[in-house]
């Protein structure tokens, strides 16, 4: 697998690799660190939204809800510029599809998800969809999400590594399911991801994993983030693309980077 992972501090304007590779083309991804406790997140995080999304998230009731969705919706809007390297104030997610899928004003599909303090989005001209969850040491609900096939390779590993094999899983299949713009509308057992998963004598890495799908012409990345409070684990699953430009940033370098709006 083809990757790239930029830092924070890359040229966002840089599109093309050494070599001259294209970066146009490549699903551009921002995984953005909330502040673990911060009054004033909400307050900037309202200021840089437009009065539409403001209106959408007011009906949250938690202030970190509100915070992850107004959040997502504007790194996905930093993805899609990156991505098409359009002005960040022209990208608006007005509108959602009939399975509250978010679609943007651009010809380019993006996703987001948000976990803990992790809120992630990817844009890409093909199908993409991303996922993140906060490892925690269990593997509660795989019974119901996982196939006979992906239970029996969970099974096989050592007992302290199985929540993390479970997240493997369950993350890629997550984003799967959002690329394919279903979500849970659709059994997540059906979607068996067995076939691409290495087998027990493999040897493979500890922090990194792609999963081929053909049977959906899919691939999915994922990946684990280690911060200072928690673990998670982030995928992106794309149609087509093996290589991601994915950047990390705090809440406030990423304001900072993005400010574009002024709370009109
Ligand atoms: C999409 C879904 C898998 C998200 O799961 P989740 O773990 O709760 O939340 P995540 O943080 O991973 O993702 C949330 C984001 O997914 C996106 N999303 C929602 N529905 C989506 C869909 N059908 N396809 C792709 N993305 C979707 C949204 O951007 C949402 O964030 P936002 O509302 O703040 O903008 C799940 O909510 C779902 O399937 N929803 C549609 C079906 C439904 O409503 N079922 C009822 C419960 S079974």
């Amino acid at each position: 697998m083809l990757f790239r992972s930029d830092p924070a501090s890359a040229p966002c304007g840089s599109r093309v690799l050494a070599g001259g590779v294209e970066l146009l083309a490549i699903p551009s991804v921002f995984v953005v660190i909330l502040p673990t406790a911060d009054r004033c997140a909400e307050e900037q995080v309202l200021a840089q939204l437009p009065r539409s999304e403001r209106i959408r998230i007011a009906s949250f009731e938690r202030s970190v809800d509100r915070i992850r969705s107004g959040v997502g919706r504007l790194v996905a809007a930093a993805a899609v510029s990156d991505l098409l390297d359009v002005d960040l104030s022209s990208v608006a997610f007005n509108v959602v599809d009939r399975f509250s899928k978010p679609l943007c004003n651009y010809p380019a599909t993006a996703s987001i998800a948000h976990s803990g303090n992790v809120v992630m989005a990817a844009a890409s001209r093909g199908v993409v969809g991303v996922d993140v969850e906060q490892l925690i040491g269990v593997t509660l609900g795989a019974r119901r999400v996982l196939s006979s096939l992906e239970l029996a390779w969970m099974d096989q590993k050592d007992e302290r590594d199985q929540p993390q094999a479970f997240l493997r899983l369950w993350t890629a299949k997550e984003a799967l399911l959002k690329a394919l713009g279903i979500g849970l509308r659709l059994d997540p057992r059906l979607v068996d991801l067995s076939k691409g998963l290495p087998g027990p004598s493999e040897e493979e890495s500890n922090t990194r994993w792609h999963i081929s799908v053909p049977q959906w012409g899919m691939q999915c990345m994922s990946m684990r983030l280690d911060l200072d409070e928690a673990a998670y684990l982030v995928a992106i699953a794309t149609s087509s693309e093996n290589y991601w430009n994915i950047r990390q940033l705090s809440l406030d370098d990423f304001l900072r980077r993005f400010a574009w709006r002024t709370g009109q």
